[in-house]
């Protein structure tokens, strides 16, 4: 359920360094939140190559008084722009408590690039340690040098809040649990801290949406029947399927995986913003009047044309391995990627048959869909699987005896078999120290997003929890 957002930003040359750090008038001074800073940062932060980039943050400090705290927020995997220092929760936040907020960008992501390209020995400086290590060099200014960070007046020693939604959310929650000393609490939101090599907790996610939705066993008779033709060997019935559902001719395992991503990027929301897509775009059509694999074939031919996708869109969303010599600044679909293969795996597939699981996607897509691609894109150091167990040991179990982290879950989130309460599996115990809010009815980081007039009476309680958790760790 992650999909490439693209922002608009403003972007305004500006060297914060330059600016005079006393001022008096505060509000003549404060810069409007498009503007972009730049702070300098080392490719290695432990040792292996000193050469300095600039990593981009922007600020909102409109309600910032001094002794105010600063809310630290990431775009994880987008580029930074205003809608993070002013479009979310925390920009409320910062009004409540006299705080300012400021969104630095991730290392690799948005204009952030400490290499010149996104080759693999370029990538090899993309380890979480060094992203992490960013956050903490950047806080560590805002703390001790304000003047350096800030082109206004700031207290030194502010309180730091460290806050995200989804992958962001994990830094959130990993930036406490590894500077305590510099991060006084961190607001996670659905933050994505379980890690394994096949990630078939969000399918499955989805199968109980699907299942409180009523069509659950429709579309997993579909799938079964989709793929006992794709794997017949039939070229006239993989053909004649390939075309039922309006696709270009494909390898079936690339049929597979362009349905799959159809389905994703159309279908995987239920209640967002108070539409329900997995009811519109995929239950809707499993109305007993017609087979389920041609109810299936249906919705995702209307997916095709309310997407407007021209074939070659389609031929090209199939392949994983695309542009795999492009090596480009900007492409962020390529650094996620290079995270998959090089840290943790994490690959979005369908329950293997041997789980006894009922499938919701094809079971074409698995390990074998994504990985070979990380040789072909990031060369042969690349492992031939990534080491999902001991990333997850190693970045989960450091939350297990951390304090002030407020962790926050939708119940219908589909990700949740990825945070803190999944489904089954490893859970965190809820603590007075950390504690764990689950939403009722809601799904991905809705706490965090901006307040709208229709939010859920869960997400406005699980707001009112995390504010008041904020005031004691300022305090
Ligand atoms: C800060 O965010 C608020 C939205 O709450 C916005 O109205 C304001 O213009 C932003 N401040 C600056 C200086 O851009
Ligand atoms: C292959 O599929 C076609 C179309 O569904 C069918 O008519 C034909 O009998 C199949 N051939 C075999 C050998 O099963
Ligand atoms: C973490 O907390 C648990 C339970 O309180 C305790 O048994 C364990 O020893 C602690 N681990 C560390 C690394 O402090």
């Amino acid at each position: 359920m992650r999909f490439t957002v693209s922002l608009s930003l403003i972007s305004i040359a500006a060297v914060a360094k330059c600016l005079p750090s006393l001022v008096t008038d505060d509000s003549a001074s404060i810069p409007p939140s498009s503007t972009v800073f730049q702070f300098s940062q080392p490719v290695d932060h432990f040792g292996l190559n000193d050469d300095v980039w600039q990593q981009q943050y922007q600020l909102n400090a409109t309600f910032y008084k001094p002794g105010g705290p600063i809310f630290v927020v990431t775009p994880g995997e987008s580029a930074v722009s205003n809608s993070y220092t002013d479009g979310s929760y925390f920009n409320n936040l910062a009004q409540e408590v006299n705080g300012m907020v400021v969104a630095v960008e991730h290392r690799f992501y948005g204009k952030s690039n400490p290499m010149p390209d996104l080759s693999g020995p370029s990538l090899k400086y993309h380890t979480i340690d060094n992203v992490l290590e960013d956050f903490a060099s950047f806080i560590r200014a805002a703390r001790t040098a304000p003047g350096d960070v800030f082109p206004f007046a700031v207290s030194p020693d502010s309180k730091v809040i460290f806050g995200g939604g989804s992958y962001a959310g994990a830094i959130a929650a990993w930036m406490r649990a590894k500077y305590p000393s510099l991060v006084d609490g961190a607001w996670a939101s659905s933050a994505v801290v379980q890690y394994r090599l096949e990630n078939y907790q969000l399918e499955q996610s989805w199968g109980k949406h699907l299942a409180a939705l009523g069509c659950a066993t429709g579309m997993s008779q579909a799938v079964n029947q989709l793929d006992a033709v794709l794997l017949s060997d039939n070229q006239t019935a993989i053909d004649e399927i390939q075309s039922l559902f309006g696709s270009p001719s494909l390898t079936p395992r690339d049929f597979a995986g362009l349905i799959t991503s159809l389905i994703g990027v159309a279908a995987m929301y239920p209640n967002y913003e108070g539409i329900d897509y997995t009811q519109n775009t995929v239950c809707s059509y499993f109305d007993g009047q017609r087979s389920d694999l041609d109810s299936f074939a249906w919705a995702v031919r209307d997916i095709i044309s309310s997407l407007g996708l021209t074939q070659q869109a389609m031929t090209q969303m199939a392949d994983t391995s695309l542009n795999w010599d492009n090596y480009a600044l900007g492409q962020s679909g390529r650094v996620w990627y290079y995270q998959e293969c090089a840290w943790y795996g994490n690959w979005q597939i369908t329950a293997p048959e041997d789980t006894g699981l009922a499938p919701y996607h094809s079971r074409l897509v698995d390990l074998t869909y994504y990985e070979p691609n990380c040789r072909n894109k990031f060369g042969s150091d690349m492992p031939e699987h990534a080491d999902s167990d001991g990333f997850n040991q190693k970045w989960f179990g450091m939350l297990k005896n951390a304090t002030n982290i407020y962790y926050t879950v939708g119940s219908l989130d589909l990700w949740r078999g990825s945070t803190v309460v999944p489904w089954d599996g490893d859970s965190l115990p809820n603590t007075d120290v950390s504690p764990i809010y689950l939403m009722d009815g809601a799904t991905h980081s809705q706490d965090v997003a901006h307040p709208w007039s229709d939010d859920l009476e869960s997400v406005k309680d699980a707001r009112n929890v995390g504010l008041a958790l904020v005031k004691k760790w300022i305090a």
